[in-house]
């Protein structure tokens, strides 16, 4: 297999931990139903099998965000492309994130959010690479701590690319990959672990 990546999290791995969180959703919000709002496009994958480990009536909306380019790179300040459907007012919401990297966006977001007066915000990510951080950010549920290397694999793409990947992988050649960025295909053909002994 190709030297280009390895894996980090395996998606069984990653399948025990997303329904333990599943599990500290329910508890935590017994007796109300969250807004569970993901930011396009890398947090659907993790959203998506959340959601079904998580006991509770539950709402689900989106929002996309674009960039400002290089200012967006020092402020976080982003573009809302695709605003949620339903007013957050009096709700309780967690916004569900793939990965938190210097937490730029995410601290922007919150902040919008705020405005809005939910009855309250949480963060629930999936990665949290937090020697990248740069405004402190109290995130509330984290699947698993990030070592500062590039990823990508279950919602997080390169260029597009490798969101379907069952497993989380680490890209030790991010040369060979900006090169071709199709160096990893290969990965979406094995055949996931998880799905040993299904159908028979
Ligand atoms: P930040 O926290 O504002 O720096 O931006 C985080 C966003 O950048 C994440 O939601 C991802 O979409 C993207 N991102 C950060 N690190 C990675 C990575 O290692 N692989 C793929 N996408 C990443
Ligand atoms: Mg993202």
């Amino acid at each position: 297999m190709s030297e280009v990546a390895t894996v980090l999290f395996p998606g069984s791995l990653i399948g025990r931990r997303v329904r333990e969180l599943g599990r500290d959703l329910a508890r935590d919000y017994e007796g109300r139903s969250p807004v569970l709002i993901s930011v396009l496009k890398g947090g659907v994958v993790f959203l998506a099998d959340l959601i079904r480990e998580t006991p509770l009536p539950l709402r689900v909306d989106f929002m996309s965000v674009s960039t400002y380019g290089e200012a967006s790179e020092v402020s976080g300040v982003v573009r809302i492309v695709k605003d949620l459907d339903q007013d957050i007012g009096g709700e309780d919401v967690v916004i569900v994130e793939d990965i938190i990297d210097t937490g730029l966006t995410l601290s922007y977001l919150l902040s919008t959010l705020r405005e809005r007066q939910p009855r309250s915000i949480e963060v629930c990510t999936l990665l949290d690479r937090s020697a990248r951080r740069i405004p402190p950010l109290e995130l509330r549920y984290v699947g698993f701590d990030c070592p500062d290397r590039f990823v990508v694999g279950y919602g997080l793409d390169f260029r597009e690319r490798y969101r379907n990947l069952p497993d989380i992988l680490a890209v030790d050649d991010m040369g060979a990959l900006a090169d071709d960025p199709d160096a990893l295909v290969s990965w979406l053909d094995q055949e996931p672990p998880r799905m040993a002994g299904v159908g028979g």
